[in-house]
């Protein structure tokens, strides 16, 4: 079976193709990083204008080199939601006018589906059920995967994403864009335990999470320190916040995995490819004797691959879209399936 992933939802035009699931064919990036790096984050406008230019011949490329062709393809999946909108529509149209010309069947894919999908295509013994963390610039999940395409959420970012709040406090840090990688870079030779920052527990809901009073505290403390002329070393400040933010993220992955009875735990999303989450996480499930799944570093990112195979199992489930189907910037994970079903 041989499906076309699409992905338009922020910065990177991505597409790629796969067979039975996981086996990537071919997997094209085209990133616009160095022309956002130039206003310090993602401009929308520039995004959707650059997916526009972009999408045809980054979708060419993975089809050729794939040595696939359109009509060889049993359906084209594309990211639908959630993400930035006039983005996302760039993609969608795109894939509507494909699946047009070429009679395929279209289905809509969620984002942080994708990112899920992307352990199964590094670690294709893993199986529904377990536990994911979803970590991204826009969202932080707790997920229950009950099958491919179906999910319960215990656990949610009240304010802040942590790749957001990452983002934010490198950028207050005077990192460039994007701050994250930098962040981690700088915290590698820095003091995790040099400034205490807060780590907020959510009365009612000990799975929620909140990283907004840590951006805060950490725009507060510089601001302080550039008051009174007082020199703060960015890297322990880096390596304080990636650390604080790395225990929060796996006490509430524990806590779940512990009263939901899951030995296996997955990481996904962008933020799974930083240091200091992925070694929080592997240490404490080695402690318990759980087995970890995360994406290899080339895959943490958004890609058309984790598309192409979340798009997969969406298809084989019946999750489909006709020419109607529009992109939407918010969309619940646990209402995607139970919405396409219904509109096939
Ligand atoms: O999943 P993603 O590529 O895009 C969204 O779907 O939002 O995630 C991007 C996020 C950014 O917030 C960025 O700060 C974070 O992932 N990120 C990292 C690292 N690489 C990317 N955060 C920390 N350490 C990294 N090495
Ligand atoms: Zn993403």
């Amino acid at each position: 079976m041989l499906i076309l992933g699409i992905e338009s939802s922020c910065d990177e035009t991505a597409a790629s193709v796969a067979r039975d699931h996981t086996e990537i064919l071919s997997n094209v990036v085209s990133s616009q990083v160095e022309e956002h790096k130039l206003y310090g984050g993602v401009v929308p406008e520039i995004a959707s204008r650059r997916h526009c230019e972009n999408v045809l011949p980054v979708v060419q490329k993975a089809l050729d080199d794939a040595g696939v062709t359109l009509a060889e393809l049993d359906s084209i999946a594309v990211t639908a939601y959630p993400g930035l909108i006039g983005a996302l529509l760039v993609g969608v149209n795109f894939a509507k006018g494909l699946a047009l010309a070429s009679g395929k069947p279209l289905v809509p894919t969620h984002h942080l589906a994708g990112h899920i999908a992307s352990n199964y295509i590094a670690h294709p013994e893993l199986k529904p059920p377990y536990l994911c963390l979803v970590v991204s610039g826009g969202h932080s999940h707790l997920v229950e995967v009950l099958s491919h395409t179906t999910f319960r959420i215990l656990g949610r970012t009240r304010d802040d994403a942590a790749g957001n709040a990452l983002t934010k406090c490198a950028r207050a840090m005077g990192y460039p864009y994007p701050g994250g990688i930098h962040l981690d870079k700088a915290s590698k030779s820095g003091n995790p335990d040099a400034f205490p920052l807060p780590k907020p527990k959510i009365a009612d809901n000990a799975y929620d999470f909140s990283f907004s009073g840590l951006k805060t505290a950490v725009v507060n403390l510089l601001h302080n320190a550039s008051q009174k002329g007082t020199p703060v070393c960015t890297e322990d400040l880096a390596a304080s916040v990636q650390a604080t933010i790395a225990e929060v993220l796996t006490e509430h992955t524990m806590r779940a995995a512990r009263e939901h009875g899951y030995t296996t735990i997955a990481v996904a999303g962008g933020v799974s490819a930083n240091s200091g989450v992925r070694a929080s996480l592997q240490k404490a499930c080695e402690k318990r004797g759980y087995t970890l799944y995360m994406p290899p570093l080339s895959l943490c990112g958004d890609n058309g691959a984790m598309i192409a195979c979340a798009g997969s199992y969406a298809f084989e489930a019946g999750i489909r879209a006709d020419s109607s189907l529009n992109a939407s910037a918010t969309m619940e994970l646990t209402a995607w399936g139970e919405q396409s079903r219904r509109t096939v």
